[in-house]
């Protein structure tokens, strides 16, 4: 029997890419999603591309009685990974209860209900930003969690905490923290990728839309770094390695391989890429001359990040395999898809 896996977020950016390997690997997946930050034409692509749907709930994983109610339709739900949050750091900062709502109120809820129904895997979407500005680099997983810049970075740490609370109290879950670096691109096929609302706050959506000619000019926040060109260094993962990621941590939960109950992965590539090196990269293998200026530093911006992988590589058996040029490749082939649709 196939195994099943519900996809909270699902719809979602990270969250479709995921469910596509998912599928493609044989697993059932159930999506619950509230549609909050992603559109229901997302399941027409998954569908494109491995020649199946989902089974899709618009569900709030905020809603006791709605997500309690999925669970008792599909007993079969052994295996949980839990995307649905709200992720715009700036935002937060104005809106933190919207943040603590959604995304604290969303992860307790969850933690509940898989109690309840005796469900025992889970993955949560951590993130680096629980580092702030590590002090050694490549960062391991070891590093001390740095004091939130943001509700929505504090909302992360948090959730690992109710996470491993819960594990301490005895409830039979057993759970891992993936801490994505910078995840960019698309899905080759172009037919999903990342949908921001609104002007980007991202640098990869704002390039292609800089590229395309929606935005006039890129805004490069700083060259007064200390990092070899000046400008802020990351690490940038392709969403489909990053996808598979998720494949290699509920496989670990599923046949028991965890050697705790509570653990935690870096996913990014090993590897830090200055902004400049974006912009270069991205017109090498796009052909397309970008425009773009420097300007002041952006607040809240750390300097420097970049992930120390031979955690994620012993233990998941992963790595990250497609490179950087993949990854702008594929995020500039489906912002051309994704206009000439919306333009149709
Ligand atoms: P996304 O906004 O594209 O996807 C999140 C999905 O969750 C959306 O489809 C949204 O509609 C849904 N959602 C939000 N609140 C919900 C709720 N209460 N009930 C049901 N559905 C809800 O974001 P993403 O980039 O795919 O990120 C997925 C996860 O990974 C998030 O938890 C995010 O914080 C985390 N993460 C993202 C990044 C990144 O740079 N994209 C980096 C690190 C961690
Ligand atoms: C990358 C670099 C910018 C836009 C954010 C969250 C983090 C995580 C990933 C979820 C930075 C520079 C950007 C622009 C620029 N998300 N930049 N011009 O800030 O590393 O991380 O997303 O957990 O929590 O904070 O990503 O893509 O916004 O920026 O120069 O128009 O590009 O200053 O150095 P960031 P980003």
């Amino acid at each position: 029997m196939a195994e099943t896996v519900l996809v909270t977020g699902g719809m979602g950016y990270i969250g479709s890419h995921t469910t596509v390997e998912f599928l493609n690997k044989g697993y059932n997946v159930i999506i619950v999603d509230n549609l909050g930050n992603s559109s229901i034409e997302v399941l027409d692509g998954i569908y494109k591309i491995c020649g199946q749907k989902p089974v899709f709930y618009n569900v709030d994983v905020t809603n006791y009685q709605q997500l309690s109610s999925v669970f008792k339709s599909h007993p079969e739900i052994n295996s949980v990974i839990h995307f649905a949050a709200w992720k715009a750091v700036g935002e937060s900062v104005e809106q933190p209860l919207k943040y603590y709502n959604n995304n604290l109120g969303g992860m307790s809820n969850l933690l509940q209900v898989m109690q309840e129904n005796g469900c025992q895997n889970l993955v949560f979407s951590s993130s680096c930003t629980v580092y702030g500005q590590p002090d050694v680099l490549p960062v391991t997983e070891q590093a001390p969690i740095k004091e939130a810049l943001s509700p929505y970075g504090f909302t992360k740490q948090v959730c690992e905490t109710m996470i491993k609370d819960v594990i301490a109290s005895n409830m039979s879950v057993r759970a891992i923290a993936l801490r994505y670096f910078n995840p960019i691109g698309a899905h080759k096929s172009a037919e999903i990728g990342e949908l921001p609302n609104g002007v980007p706050n991202n640098l990869i959506p704002f390039v292609t839309q800089t590229a395309y000619g929606i935005r006039k000019e890129l805004m490069i926040f700083g060259d007064d770094y200390n990092t070899p060109d000046g400008t802020a260094v990351r690490d940038y993962i392709h969403v489909t390695d990053l996808a598979l990621a998720h494949i290699a941590a509920i496989e670990r939960l599923i046949e028991s391989r965890n050697a705790n109950d509570f653990e935690v992965f870096n996913v990014g590539t090993g590897t830090g890429n200055s902004v400049l090196e974006i912009v270069k990269t991205f017109e090498q293998v796009t052909a397309q001359k970008l425009n773009y200026k420097i300007v002041g530093r952006r607040a809240g911006d750390i300097e420097q990040v970049w992930a120390d992988t031979a955690v994620a590589e012993r233990e998941l058996n992963w790595t990250a395999k497609l490179s950087l040029a993949d990854s702008l490749e594929s995020a500039w082939k489906w912002e051309n898809n994704y206009r000439k649709n919306i333009e149709k």
